[in-house]
């Protein structure tokens, strides 16, 4: 339960509390059986001071006299799905069945950010993966040192401020989030140690549903930086590490061990390729999307194992079963579950080609000994999206440190992308910063990890910041103590251990 003053919200008028439950925080919050197998109703009666608004995960609320709010949840869901917020909160409409919550000063931003948008991704969903049960789909906007982009609290999505680009360019979050809706909330990882049954089918869902919506080009650019983003953590952990496959033993140590530590990407990306893997061998999408709904539809309100997830697969399409998919050489059901390292198949992202191959060559063009800057100004990337930026600023970073004084001349050159205030782009011109030592902008970094606390991405700079100069490791230090107090305690754990501090309590 995170209990923040005022001077750690949007507003600063006001305190705000909020509960995180996934992985295994709710036992901090009301006793239960801490463990995403057991499901079950709630109903709550929450009374708060006089000014203040208390919203949960819940298919009904009302307020009665005493500012006291009495919330429902008819849908059976497991605890870590139970979440709470209390604060100077207000909302607006966005959608028939979907409004926005957030503090005053942001309720209009959040607004604007998501009206009339909302709807068409959950009938798209509804479509794919049939009835959404939820009731009501609304968004809150956490104060900035909410951990995550987006947590799928449901009935009310819980998401970072960051997502407010002004462009919409974030939305990918909402539909991911969304997606949850089927994979995760109604059909659930048993055990912590199969979270990817959760986060690699949400991912697949969240990319059927962002093809329908915005085309193949511009998903595949999207799940293109998702990749990366396994190539980076793989690179960072060695492709054999344990935690790099989708079936990880969490086993428990003399005080156990906590699930919200084996966190990483392998899950989402790996878990994304594997259900690809799967859709590649029905070789047919409709057909497919048809095997989802029934898996759905098979499993809904339980918590399952990998194990029924693919005995159903094949159980489905018995012809597949006939032919032994689950021993192909290479591709064992038992491989991509039990083998850690990059996935034996990987999706084909050609499509989006014609988005990334601008960007793949004007990364070369700056990566190069003597800049040619005529080939570089003939480039013109004011129209680009914000995730060709984003793309194009991996390339860069997967290339630095790049020829001395490159970047400083990449920085003047694009405002757009060096004074961003997007957040991905942010975080990615971070890195390329301290790994090109650019000493002048790193007051960027510390700017960035003042102004939110969300945990992918500053983890990431602390690792690059200690793996750096003294001047680097100084500026670690320097931002952490100022901004220790306002992160949420996991993530300020996290950072203390890169840093090579003890644990706060
Ligand atoms: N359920 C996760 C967030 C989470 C995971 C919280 C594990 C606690 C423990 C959420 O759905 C998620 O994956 N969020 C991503 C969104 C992204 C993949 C589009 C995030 O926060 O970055
Ligand atoms: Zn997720």
């Amino acid at each position: 339960v995170c209990w923040l003053s005022p001077e750690q919200t949007a507003g600063k008028q006001k305190p705000y509390m909020y509960t995180q439950g996934q992985a295994v925080l709710n036992r901090s919050f009301f006793p239960c059986f801490d463990t995403p197998s057991v499901k079950f109703t709630y109903s709550a009666t929450v009374k708060v001071p006089e000014g203040f608004t208390a919203v949960m995960s819940a298919t009904s609320w009302e307020k009665q006299k005493d500012n006291t709010f009495v919330f429902k949840m008819s849908q059976p869901i497991p605890s870590y799905l139970i979440a709470l917020v209390v604060g100077d909160i207000v909302s607006a409409d966005v959608g028939p069945r979907s409004c926005v919550w957030a503090e005053p000063c942001l309720i209009e931003a959040a607004k604007k950010e998501y009206d009339g948008v909302i709807e068409e991704f959950l009938v798209v969903g509804e479509k794919l993966f049939g009835p959404y049960v939820w009731g009501r789909y609304d968004i809150l906007f956490m104060p900035p040192s909410f951990p995550f982009g987006g947590m799928e609290n449901p009935c009310l999505t819980f998401v970072t401020p960051c997502l407010l680009a002004g462009d919409r360019s974030l939305v990918d979050v909402i539909i991911h989030e969304i997606s949850h809706s089927w994979f995760g909330n109604l059909v659930t990882n048993a055990t912590w140690g199969e979270f990817w049954l959760n986060e690699g089918f949400t991912m697949y869902a969240q990319r059927r549903i962002s093809t329908e919506v915005y085309g193949l080009p511009y998903t595949c650019l999207e799940a293109a930086t998702g990749r990366a983003l396994l190539r980076q953590h793989m690179d960072a952990t060695g492709e054999d590490h344990p935690l790099n496959k989708l079936r990880v033993v969490i086993e428990p140590g003399l005080w156990g061990i906590n699930p919200d530590d084996t966190y990483n990407e392998t899950p989402y990306e790996k878990g994304y390729c594997f259900v690809s893997y799967l859709a590649h061998l029905v070789g047919n999408q409709s057909k497919f999307d048809a095997f989802l709904q029934a898996y759905v539809n098979r499993f809904k309100f339980q918590s399952i194992t990998a194990d029924d997830t693919l005995g159903f697969f094949l159980e489905y399409f018995p012809e597949l079963k006939e032919k032994g998919v689950d021993s192909i050489p290479g591709f064992e059901f038992d491989r991509w579950l039990n083998t850690p390292g990059w996935p034996p198949y990987l999706p084909d992202l050609s499509p989006g080609q014609q988005l990334m191959r601008p960007a793949d060559e004007l990364a070369e063009l700056w990566a190069a000994d003597g800049l040619n800057m005529e080939a570089i100004e003939a480039v013109d990337i004011t129209g680009w999206r914000t995730y060709q930026l984003v793309y194009f600023l991996d390339q860069v970073l997967q290339k630095s440190p790049l020829p001395e004084g490159n970047v400083k001349r990449l920085s003047k050159m694009y405002p757009k992308i060096s004074k961003a205030q997007n957040a991905e782009l942010r975080l990615r011109w971070c890195q390329i910063v301290l790994k090109n030592n650019l000493e002048p902008e790193y007051s960027k970094v510390k700017d960035f990890l003042h102004s939110q606390g969300k945990q992918k991405y500053t983890l990431p700079l602390y690792r690059a910041m200690w793996g750096g100069s003294e001047a680097t490791r100084a500026l670690a230090m320097e931002t952490f103590s100022a901004t220790a107090p306002q992160l949420h305690v996991n993530v300020q754990n996290y950072v203390r251990k890169i840093l090579g501090l003890g644990a706060a309590e």
